[in-house]
């Protein structure tokens, strides 16, 4: 494209003023972050508020990330939840808060608990409430060393298995954007199945080939993580200095319109009210690794999923003991596991071209074991903050899950 090159150039520049201030700075604040987590948390900011008994946990992954979970026992009413465990996994750039962000009547983890299901809701490494680990600083490189593989092999089996010796009980699983490339990933691998009853992926990636958003394919043909990993800035904070320079520069190419981030970077969500955007922005977007960026880049260049790219056979090869990185096989997802995606014909990040890849990969599916549901208008967000998604998807979710 016409424009990588100069843009590349310029970011170039730019990252060169910020990433040293970048690279110092602590986009969450000064704080000792580890003393504050166990008195402000999503309970705290965002569940109890709304009448909810919510209990904060903690769960140390295999390398050693100390992660968050929030647990809403019951509903609204005090009543106990009767009805088997559900984890609600985020998409990248958010944390936990995406599923209690809206009214009790709108959002999902709500509208779960008040269904009688015991709700869980996990948080990835690196959003606000899951920056600890056993030896490490979200101040050392070291920290960020790690892109989604680190999800699918550490966080997730981590988060499951925790509830699942929580309550005694195999678990529904719940993901969004991220959340369901980690699972299909897993899943592809046979890994956590025999602790899960049944899986719900909305807005499913697997693949990100013909991702339609501007925003997103921009930073990947101009290999915006790169440029920045290769700077020394390993933290991909969205509220942080380099990534607002970034922004800066890609919002001067034309193709961008960036009067409403939200919208160019996951499509014209039909049905996310106003007033999320303030609530959204006071508790979201977190951070991520740069790596995990540059892994997602990749899969937007070249159309595949397979495990990060160290960029040459050498690498590779010391990485994977072969000379390309391992590809997680679509196909080899047991087809007897009970799975329900629900995907939006306004999406620009799960794509509707990409879905019909995925579920081309699937097809093989036990036919009773697969629910596809196709909604025309809603794109991205839609999926966690729309106004009516209880009506069209999650209602239809709980039945589903009565089901299975
Ligand atoms: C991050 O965590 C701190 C407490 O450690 C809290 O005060 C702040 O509101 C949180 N910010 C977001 C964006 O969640």
């Amino acid at each position: 494209m016409a424009y990588t090159i100069p843009i590349t150039i310029v970011i170039f520049l730019n990252l060169i003023l910020i990433s040293k201030a970048a690279r110092n700075l602590n986009p969450i604040g000064n704080q000792d972050e580890s003393s504050l987590v166990s008195q402000v948390g999503i309970c705290s900011l965002l569940i109890e508020t709304q009448g909810y008994m919510c209990e904060e946990h903690k769960v140390t992954t295999k390398d050693g990330y100390i992660l968050s979970l929030q647990h809403i026992p019951g509903g609204r009413d005090g009543t106990k939840a009767d009805k088997p465990p559900v984890l609600l996994q985020h998409g990248v750039l958010m944390d936990g808060g995406t599923w209690v962000l809206n009214s009790r009547d709108e959002s999902l983890g709500f509208i779960l608990a008040d269904g009688g299901f015991d709700v869980w809701i996990a948080n990835t490494r690196g959003t606000n409430f899951s920056r600890g680990h056993t030896s490490l600083s979200p101040s050392d490189p070291a920290y960020w060393e790690w892109s989604w593989d680190e999800l699918v092999a550490y966080d997730l089996p981590a988060s499951i298995r925790f509830v699942h010796d929580q309550t005694g009980q195999n678990l529904h699983y719940i993901g969004h954007s991220l959340g369901t490339l980690i699972a299909f990933s897993a899943f592809s691998k046979d890994q956590t199945l025999n602790m899960l009853r049944s899986a719900v992926l909305l807005s499913p990636i697997a693949y990100l080939g013909q991702m339609s958003s501007t925003l997103a394919r921009a930073g990947a043909d101009a290999f915006l993580g790169e440029t920045m990993y290769w700077l020394g800035v390993h933290e991909f904070a969205p509220r942080g200095e380099a990534v607002a320079g970034l922004l800066s520069v890609i919002c001067m190419n034309p193709g961008s319109d960036c009067s409403d981030l939200m919208t160019s970077f996951t499509g014209p969500n039909c049905c996310v009210d106003s007033s999320m955007t303030d609530r959204f922005l006071e508790h979201e977007p977190q951070s991520t690794s740069t790596k995990n960026m540059i892994h997602l880049a990749q899969m937007i260049r070249t159309g595949t999923i397979t495990m990060y790219d160290y960029g040459n056979a050498n690498d590779n090869e010391r990485h994977y003991g072969q000379a390309t990185p391992p590809v997680y096989d679509m196909g080899s997802i047991p087809k007897d596991f009970p799975m329900y995606l629900s995907y939006g014909g306004a999406d620009e990040l799960s794509d509707v071209q990409d879905v019909k890849t995925l579920l081309e990969s699937v097809k093989d599916h036990d036919q009773d074991k697969l629910v596809v549901q196709y909604k025309e208008d809603y794109a991205h967000a839609d999926f966690v903050f729309a106004v009516n998604a209880k009506e069209v998807v999650y209602d239809p979710v709980m039945t589903f899950f009565n089901m299975h």
